[in-house]
């Protein structure tokens, strides 16, 4: 159980005595020498470091996921397989693997610093089967900077590629995999890392380490190992919990807490898309492969990208702890600049959200400098309910990058509701946002900014739901926000 052991390029390895906070990325070049996979920002940003590890999806079926090694600590491979860029070309046949022969063909390396981080995000490319559109393909590779080749010959080169499912040893690999036991668990010299596969398992520790903390995908938390070189005592990893990770749709939808942010995009798209909206522009591929539900709401970040949304759609928050479960509304769970209403002992199981009337106007909107991989200046999460005589009769706004938390506008609310939804009322709640916020400036915007921004957003909100409660992002969209053009004309 102190053991770490998941598979490297096709072989088992086993290490007892590596701490188990280093990073995949400090493993592959300083223990096993494998310096293919390269280093550039340690922060998830450039996806140098780039692997590809086999998760197991919602439907049961394993699937080469790309990740930044950068963030991901050993205990969270514990039996999984992963491949780095060393591995691709088969040597019996020397044979290079299809995402480097297109990436020589259509000459996509210069310095080739970026090379090995942009195959391994091609090789997840080539085995996936639902690249339908070209957007996709701008998303599969997001996550990759190139200082020196060009945009245009590396997407030329995944373009070619992708969702060709070569019949190889990777693609024949993944049906004979089986979901593999992630417990581990080692303590030395008072520190602590645990993977926990049951909840007593988890309670017990917790009542043993009151004083550790959390992680899941770590996409947050290693930042601190990765950047801040300051590294947890005590760690105990929520992802060996199979039943966290049930996503479920129904009257009231249940978001586990480990799902990731990737099976909430894919999920999201048919069920629930005021949501879809937003998770389109959360980081990159390989983030969102990492991300979950829990992680992003658990850091209480004002500008998380998820919190708006969901509270918007009116979620609740599962709480958990060995004494039982307990509710609360997710604005509630907000309660300061990040900080949560999690108790000792306590953690995010699931998040609730009620299903949507055909009628309810609902969107989302991230409005961040950058359209990928960009942290959020403002978001909202705006909901109304309209009866049939043009009422509103409920409304729940909720905004990111305004405040210490994300907080409902509860005066901009009570401007709605009640009133006839027309501009003018529209126009009067997007006067009284004023007194619901101060926002600070900082380097993504500065106070009259971030507040003619959620009031564009609301009369945008406004503008696109008139005539489509819900409408959708084109396929290939550019922002959350639909333009005049796109809301009229569809
Ligand atoms: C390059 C990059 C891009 C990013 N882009 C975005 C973005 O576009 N939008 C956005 O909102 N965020 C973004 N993030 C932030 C981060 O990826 C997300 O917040 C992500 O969802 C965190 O999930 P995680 O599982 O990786 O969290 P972890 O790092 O594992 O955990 C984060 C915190 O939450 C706690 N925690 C996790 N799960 C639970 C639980 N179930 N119960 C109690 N506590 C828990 C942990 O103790 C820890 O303190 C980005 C991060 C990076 C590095
Ligand atoms: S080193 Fe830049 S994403 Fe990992
Ligand atoms: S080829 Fe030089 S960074 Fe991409």
């Amino acid at each position: 159980m102190n053991t770490l052991r998941f598979n490297l390029n096709g072989t088992w390895v086993e290490e007892s005595t590596v701490p188990p906070t280093t990073t995949l990325l400090r493993y592959l070049r300083d223990v096993r020498r494998l310096s293919g996979t390269k280093e550039g920002c340690a922060e998830g940003d450039c996806g140098a470091c780039t692997v590809a590890v086999a998760e197991f999806g919602p439907d049961g079926r394993a699937t080469w996921r790309a990740v930044n090694s950068c963030l991901v600590l050993l205990p969270m491979l514990q039996g999984k397989h992963v491949v780095t860029v060393e591995a691709l070309k088969d040597s019996t046949h020397d044979a290079y693997h299809p995402a480097q022969v297109a990436m020589a063909k259509a000459l996509g390396s210069q310095c080739g610093y970026c090379t090995p981080g942009i195959v391994m995000a091609m090789f997840e490319a080539t085995y996936r089967d639902d690249l339908k559109a070209p957007w996709q393909l701008d998303d599969q590779l997001c996550g990759n900077l190139c200082r020196c080749t060009g945009y245009r010959p590396i997407r030329e080169a995944a373009s070619s590629i992708a969702g060709c499912r070569p019949d190889d040893r990777f693609a024949r690999a993944l049906p004979q995999l089986k979901p593999q036991s992630m417990q581990f668990r080692r303590e030395e010299n008072g520190s602590l890392f645990a993977t926990p596969t049951s909840f007593d398992e988890l309670w017990s520790l917790l009542e043993t380490h009151p004083d550790a903390r959390f992680v899941v995908g770590g996409t947050d938390l290693s930042l601190e190992i990765t950047k801040r070189f300051q590294v947890p005592r005590k760690l105990i990893s929520l992802e060996g919990l199979h039943e966290l990770h049930t996503l479920r749709a129904g009257p009231v939808h249940h978001l586990g807490s480990a799902v990731t942010i990737a099976e909430l995009e894919a999920w999201s798209g048919s069920a629930l898309e005021p949501l879809h909206r937003m998770v389109r522009y959360f980081g990159a591929r390989q983030i969102k492969h990492r991300g979950t539900i829990g992680g992003n709401l658990c850091t209480a970040s004002p500008i998380g990208d998820l919190a708006p949304a969901l509270i918007s759609l009116g979620a609740v928050a599962v709480l958990r702890s060995r004494s039982g479960e307990r509710r609360i509304p997710l604005e509630a769970f907000f309660v300061g600049y990040r900080k949560t209403a999690l108790q000792a002992g306590e953690i995010l199981a699931a998040v609730e959200v009620p299903a949507l009337a055909a009628s309810t106007r609902a969107a989302s909107y991230k409005v961040s400098k950058r359209r990928e991989l960009d942290i959020s200046s403002v978001s909202a999460g705006l909901l109304v309910e309209v009866d049939a005589t043009n009422v509103v009769t409920t409304a729940r706004l909720a905004f990111g990058g305004m405040a210490a938390t994300p907080k409902r506008a509860s005066q901009a609310e009570a401007a709605l509701v009640g009133n006839p939804w027309t501009e003018a009322t529209v126009e009067n709640a997007a006067k009284a946002l004023a007194q619901d916020f101060t926002p600070l400036s900082d380097h993504r915007g500065s106070a009259p900014y971030r507040s003619l921004v959620a009031a564009n957003l609301l009369r945008g909100f406004f503008d696109e739901t008139k005539d489509v409660p819900r409408p959708a992002l084109a396929p290939g969209h550019a922002a959350t926000v639909l333009t005049a053009e796109e809301v009229h004309h569809g």
